[in-house]
């Protein structure tokens, strides 16, 4: 659904012209209220005749079709809330995902709606709003790239679905509520952007590709894009991207995002792992679904498509996104186990395992990303297959170095519902992946295989608060359990943009533990000076760099 567009009208449900009205009830309920109570009385009781009949109860997300006899709307869809006290804002969304799923097939160009649950329900107007937008523009995308287009005689096309009229009787609320779909509109119309561009194939969609669509989405948004192709790279000396590139016939890509923000703001880089596909190189992947390592991008594209949000609300902070892109094949040049190659910072991996790549490439951008000065830096890779194992696909697995920057995190993930759970990060964990000859091996083994990852990044980043998400089991759908499954496609999710421009939106800065002399007391109001990190830390980097 390309033009989909969600608006807000004032206007009443009961007397409004239209093709279809949705309307909702919670569990359990017989005489209506509200809206949905006002429209029973408007078509004359035709929706307690209904409900008496017993077969709708208000399940959640049960829909039925009304056709009124004498009403200005032609069909009523009654929607199930659920159990009212079961009622939340990502219930919301979902109903609203089951919604447009329902309509987008009766051949109707425009629905008129009540923002589900606001009312009786208790959500705040604004708030269910943009949950409805999310649910509506999220729901109803689908991935048609690679579909052949059947030849279709005139007359023959079938209208599609172009517009969701949110009907708000108090004109009060309006503003509010027009400002919270614009903004809901943005990051949901991101988070496609970042679905179809991450879907696309290996052979679309290489480096050179990704690195094109960046430079187009920055012209239309008004972001600065830099493209380091590989002779930039080199004299960058990031080694060990390069390394993960030898394998491949194509070039490597360096993408550098930039939303300059307002002077005097926090800046915050976020770096994605843009594998474009992974064979897993010499240490080859087994050939069951391997397709879906074309996926192995999702991180890198979900940058993008955070940076495309944060652009278009024009956030005051400075946000950067920093995604390395290349192939990770076999042949006769591609890197091996047993390689030893020095990374930025100048510590040296050895690589045991040619498909743990991710690490690899993310050692030389994760300690680029120090030169910006940040506040906060937030990786997002399809790192481990061990997530999947741990968590399942229901929350991608979030490690890192700063309480409050993970702190934040979680309650963007609440209010997003794209979830995280925090793994133990414990600097024990080293012990698996001391290398034999070189100073960190690629791989810890089978034991604690995403916490090892994470700790192998944690010895390429700079002087920043940093978190690690590992959306290895989220970023894409893939076998029973799904995630967000009522308004993710069976393709990339687009995890990662709702998540973290939330943690955009909201960003009050991190309070730091490095007390100046003398102070006393709240350690909060103490605003974190770029460079310097928590004590402790500090002298445990001292010593060993000194090693
Ligand atoms: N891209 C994969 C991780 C992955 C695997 C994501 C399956 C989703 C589904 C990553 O590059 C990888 O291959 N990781 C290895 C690491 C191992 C060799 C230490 C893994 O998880 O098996
Ligand atoms: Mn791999
Ligand atoms: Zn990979």
């Amino acid at each position: 659904m390309p033009n989909l567009k969600v608006t807000v009208q004032a206007g009443d449900i009961t007397t409004v012209k239209s093709d279809l009205v949705v309307v909702n009830l919670f569990k359990g309920v017989t005489t209506p209220g509200g809206a949905t109570g006002a429209l029973d009385k408007a078509t004359g009781g035709l929706l307690r005749h209904f409900l008496k009949a017993g077969d709708f109860k208000g399940d959640f997300k049960d829909t039925a079709l009304l056709y009124p006899e004498a009403a200005p709307m032609k069909r009523i869809l009654l929607v199930g809330l659920g159990e009212q006290e079961k009622w939340t804002l990502d219930r919301a969304r979902q109903v609203a995902a089951r919604v447009v799923k329902r309509a987008s097939g009766m051949g109707i160009t425009r629905y008129h709606t009540i923002v589900h649950g606001a009312g009786i329900g208790g959500l705040d107007p604004a708030e269910a709003a943009a949950a409805v937008t999310e649910g509506t523009l999220l729901g109803a995308y689908k991935f048609e790239h690679y579909k052949s287009k059947k030849p279709q005689k005139e007359g023959e096309k079938k209208p599609e679905l172009a517009e969701v009229v949110l009907l708000e009787a108090d004109k009060g609320k309006l503003p509010e509520m027009k400002e919270a779909v614009r903004v809901a509109t943005i990051i949901s119309e991101s988070t496609l952007f970042t679905r179809t561009t991450a879907t696309l194939s290996g052979d679309e969609g290489t480096p050179e590709e990704m690195a094109r669509i960046a430079q187009e989405m920055a012209r239309e948004v008004g972001l600065k894009c830099t493209v380091m192709d590989k002779a930039r790279i080199q004299k960058e000396g990031m080694n060990a991207f390069l390394a993960v590139n030898r394998g491949s016939a194509r070039e490597p890509r360096f993408v550098v995002l930039e939303w300059p923000g307002k002077k005097g703001e926090d800046t915050l880089v976020f770096v994605g792992k843009g594998i474009t596909f992974d064979s897993g190189g010499i240490s080859l992947k087994p050939g069951e679904k391997m397709d879906e390592m074309k996926f192995d991008k999702c991180g890198a594209i979900a940058v993008f498509g955070i940076l495309r949000a944060c652009a278009l609300l024009k956030v005051p902070q400075r946000v950067i996104g920093l995604t390395p892109f290349t192939e990770n094949l076999p042949s006769g040049t591609a890197y091996k186990p047993g390689d030893i190659f020095t990374s930025l910072n100048g510590k040296t991996i050895e690589i045991l395992n040619t498909d743990a790549e991710g690490r690899v490439i993310l050692s030389d951008a994760l300690y680029y990303a120090d030169r910006f000065k940040p506040a906060a830096v937030v990786d997002m890779a399809t790192l481990t297959g061990a997530v999947q194992i741990a968590l399942g696909n229901q929350c991608s697995g979030m490690m890192g170095n700063n309480a409050a920057l993970l702190q934040a995190i979680k309650e963007s993930a609440e209010r997003t519902h794209e979830r995280v759970w925090e793994l133990p990060f414990y600097p024990e964990y080293d012990e698996l992946i001391k290398a034999k000859t070189g100073d960190w091996a690629n791989t810890g083994g089978r034991m604690a295989g995403t916490i090892t990852a994470g700790r192998f990044l944690e010895k390429f980043i700079g002087d920043y608060a940093w978190a690690h998400l590992d959306i290895a089991a989220t970023a894409w759908q893939d076998g029973a359990i799904k995630y967000n499954d009522e308004y993710s496609p069976g393709l990339a999710t687009g995890v990662g943009v709702r998540l973290l421009t939330d943690l955009v939106r909201n960003w009050k800065g991190l309070p730091s533990s490095k007390k100046p002399e003398g102070a006393k007391g709240d350690a909060k109001s103490v605003k974190r000076t770029p460079g310097k990190r928590e004590t402790g830390e500090v002298e445990e980097r001292a010593v060993r760099r000194t090693r």
